[in-house]
């Protein structure tokens, strides 16, 4: 299988967010990643569920919502509404993090865990089976543009591993400073999901840079 491509909407022209999303909408990327951000888990603000609304009216792919967000069962059912097809929640913000993995599911959502980069992949053991996506943060959760963490290959391979020993089948997505030169040996290191922000928006030819991290 390819890789799956998911330019982060953060980085988009929010003044031209229909001409960005029909952007995407026309290149070789698989999936929309939005990043929903409360001033509260990370130190900044993104945007709700009316831009996400408003994204899904013209987005005929995926919508990958990441929230770093504190309680995000409040508002599972609502981000349903607005057009999420996988809800990502951070292990960090969950309590009681498999009653809200089975909450998505319920509410018909491909239920996802984050983890910062100082969280270990094995503190997930207990809910791998129950899981569809594993997104490694590759940067601290907020902003957009930040260099790349070393470590996250290191993290991947550990991941694969338990994948293999436990027989899960969830998708590994790496997140933050994401760009050709990091692609190839995430990818070899076992990713299935490539976000990708800045690397992708401030490009002289996003549509062109999409279909390049495809190729990688
Ligand atoms: C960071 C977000 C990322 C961000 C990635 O907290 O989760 O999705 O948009 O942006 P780049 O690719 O610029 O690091
Ligand atoms: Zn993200």
């Amino acid at each position: 299988m390819s890789t799956i491509i998911a330019p982060s909407i953060l980085a988009a022209d929010f003044g031209n967010l229909q001409r960005d999303c029909e952007l995407v909408n026309n290149s070789k990327a698989d999936w929309f990643h939005i990043d929903v951000m409360d001033g509260v888990f990370v130190p900044n603000i993104s945007y709700g569920m009316p831009v996400i609304d408003a994204i899904n009216k013209v987005a005929n792919k995926t919508l990958d919502v990441h929230l770093m967000i504190v309680d995000p069962d409040r508002y599972i059912e609502t981000f349903k509404k607005v057009g999420a097809d996988i809800l990502t929640v951070h292990y960090e913000a969950c309590t009681h993090l498999h009653r809200t993995i089975q909450s998505i599911k319920a509410n018909g959502m491909k239920a996802g865990v984050a983890l910062n980069p100082h969280t270990s992949v094995n503190l997930l053991n207990d809910v791998l089976l129950d899981l569809d996506l594993v997104l490694i943060m590759s940067v601290n959760p907020g902003f957009g543009g930040q260099s790349f963490i070393d470590n996250t290959y290191q993290k991947i391979k550990s991941l694969v591993h338990l994948r293999e020993t436990l027989g899960a089948d969830f998708i590994i997505e790496i997140d933050g400073g994401v760009n050709s030169t990091n692609a190839p040996k995430l990818i070899e290191a076992g990713a299935d999901a490539l976000v990708a922000g800045s690397f992708v928006f401030k490009s002289t030819n996003p549509t062109q840079t999409i279909e390049d991290l495809k190729n990688c």
